[in-house]
């Protein structure tokens, strides 16, 4: 058996507050764009609420607050250069 330790994931809350703040647009943007190798996820809350929408790389753990749309590209981009195998 083989253990997935670098399973690649971005979690964007889609809890209350941070939906409140625009999650969903950011969430959508994320899809659009439907990274190769990269699970998309909307999450429950991140407990930073009130900084969103809040973003987390995994399993690097970055964390991104206050993301808009226009955004996610440069999260992508920083993304995978710095997860290149
Ligand atoms: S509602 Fe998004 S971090 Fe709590």
């Amino acid at each position: 058996m083989t253990a997935i330790s670098n399973h690649r994931c971005v979690l964007i809350c889609q809890n209350r507050t941070c939906r409140k703040q625009g999650s969903a647009s950011v969430l959508a943007a994320f899809t659009r764009l439907s990274i190769p190798g990269v699970e998309v996820i909307g999450s429950g809350c991140l407990g930073k609420c009130g900084n969103g929408p809040m973003v987390l790389v995994l399993p690097n753990t970055v964390w991104y607050s206050g993301v808009l749309p226009s955004d996610v590209s440069m999260i992508v981009e920083q993304f995978l250069l710095e997860n290149k195998e």
